[in-house]
């Protein structure tokens, strides 16, 4: 049993004199693919070990109470009546999962729900795709129902894109879900269909959090969208054949430049080439040669920062920093941008000295204490269940 779902445990015993089921959710890493899933591209992220944990135990009328352990609330939801109301705030997520599942006729009776866990906050690690799919898991298993990854993700990312408002694509609640242990996963994001890759067991994946926070309900994550969505439309309307942006090359691209703004142009070229990334740091991933896997990634974060406009000066700095040190294969920024995390992929033998040096680098020269967490992939919220328990 994790600290966590101790926690869980007691504050559900002790807010609803009952004992909870605990179901628990991991968080995410981005190795390389970034803003590609919502038009349908090629992502390549892991499961990792923090995590947020659901405790559920059953009540018979008709209400769902949610208690967040962490900020010490309850907040209450007559099922039958639940519309799509967002009060803003956190209970936003799991009133958000429970709307979603109900549209699609899974309909609970009743529970009583305590809610913790130790994702950072705004650090690009998918907090909220780990509570919605912590929640979603929860209420189905004490329904013991279960739905295939295919169908979970979508319903918990409805969650979030239509009744918290924030319009992410697919691949945090998929991978959250669907992560399995030692494994990155690649996913299509319009097929869904995924291919699990082994991590040669000499490296490391370090995550740096910069400290600068990120929010993907902010205006930023949304502007970005709303450019790529302008130069995809110009791409469907000029190319016959592209549907997505995943449909197109580069010529094609060129080909409608005076056509878009010029950010549109600059967003869609990231799309674009990291697609490309992915499959080769696949290629790169399966013939064991990290070194080309780490010059994708520093490829992937120029093109985050340059065309995509989504990195900032502290996150380039702790980039700049990770690539000098000895054993590292590659570094960039990580998850929906504009602060948040590097992912850095690291020689084992030398992912402790990295830590530190990175952190007494990053210090001096911005004068931020970064935090590093070094990771393994870890298994998503349907393994962890099947486990029947937690990690
Ligand atoms: C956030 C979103 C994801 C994805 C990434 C960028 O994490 O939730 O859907 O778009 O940003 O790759």
């Amino acid at each position: 049993m994790t600290a966590v779902d101790a926690k869980v445990r007691l504050a559900h015993a002790e807010r609803f004199g009952s004992e909870a089921k605990t179901y628990s959710a991991p968080a995410r890493v981005n190795l390389i693919g970034e803003h590609t899933d919502y038009t349908g591209g090629l992502v390549m992220p892991m499961a990792i070990g923090f995590c947020t944990v659901a405790g559920i135990s059953r009540r018979n009328d008709g209400k769902a109470v949610f208690y967040s352990a962490s900020y010490k609330e309850a907040r209450e939801f007559d099922i039958a009546f639940l519309g799509k109301d967002p009060r803003g705030g956190w209970s936003d997520y799991p009133a958000g999962v429970l709307w979603s599942l109900k549209r699609v006729g899974i309909d609970p009776r009743g529970f009583n729900m305590s809610i913790d866990g130790d994702v950072p906050l705004g650090a690009g690690l998918s907090s909220s795709a780990s509570l919605e799919v912590a929640v979603a898991v929860a209420i189905l298993s004490q329904m013991d129902l279960k739905l295939p990854l295919e169908e979970l993700a979508p319903l918990c990312r409805a969650a979030e894109n239509e009744y918290v408002g924030a319009k992410c694509g697919i691949m945090d609640q998929f991978i959250v879900a669907g992560g399995v242990e030692h494994r990155a996963m690649m996913l299509d994001c319009r097929s869904l269909k995924y291919e699990l890759l082994p991590l040669p067991s000499n490296v490391r994946v370090v995550i740096a959090n910069s400290m600068v926070k990120h929010s993907v309900a902010t205006g930023d994550y949304g502007n970005r969208r709303d450019e790529v969505e302008a130069g995809q439309d110009v791409l469907r309307r000029e190319r016959p054949g592209i549907e997505l942006l995943r449909d197109a090359t580069i010529e094609d691209l060129e080909a409608c430049r005076g056509k878009m703004s010029a950010e549109s142009f600059r967003r869609c070229r990231h799309i674009i080439t990291e697609n490309r990334r992915v499959l080769e740091a696949r290629e790169a991933l399966l013939a064991g040669d990290m070194k080309r896997f780490g010059e994708l990634m520093a490829a992937a974060h120029a093109s985050m920062r340059d065309d995509f406009a989504a990195s900032c000066a502290e996150v380039d700095a702790l980039v700049e920093i990770a690539g000098r040190q000895p054993g590292c294969f590659g570094a960039r920024i990580t998850g929906g941008g504009f602060g948040g995390c590097t992912v850095n992929v690291v020689k084992a033998d030398d992912a402790e000295a990295f830590v530190e040096q990175v952190k007494l680098e990053y210090e001096r020269a911005v004068g931020i204490k970064a935090d590093c967490f070094v990771s393994s992939p870890s298994d998503g919220a349907l393994a962890l269940a099947a486990k029947g328990g937690v990690a």
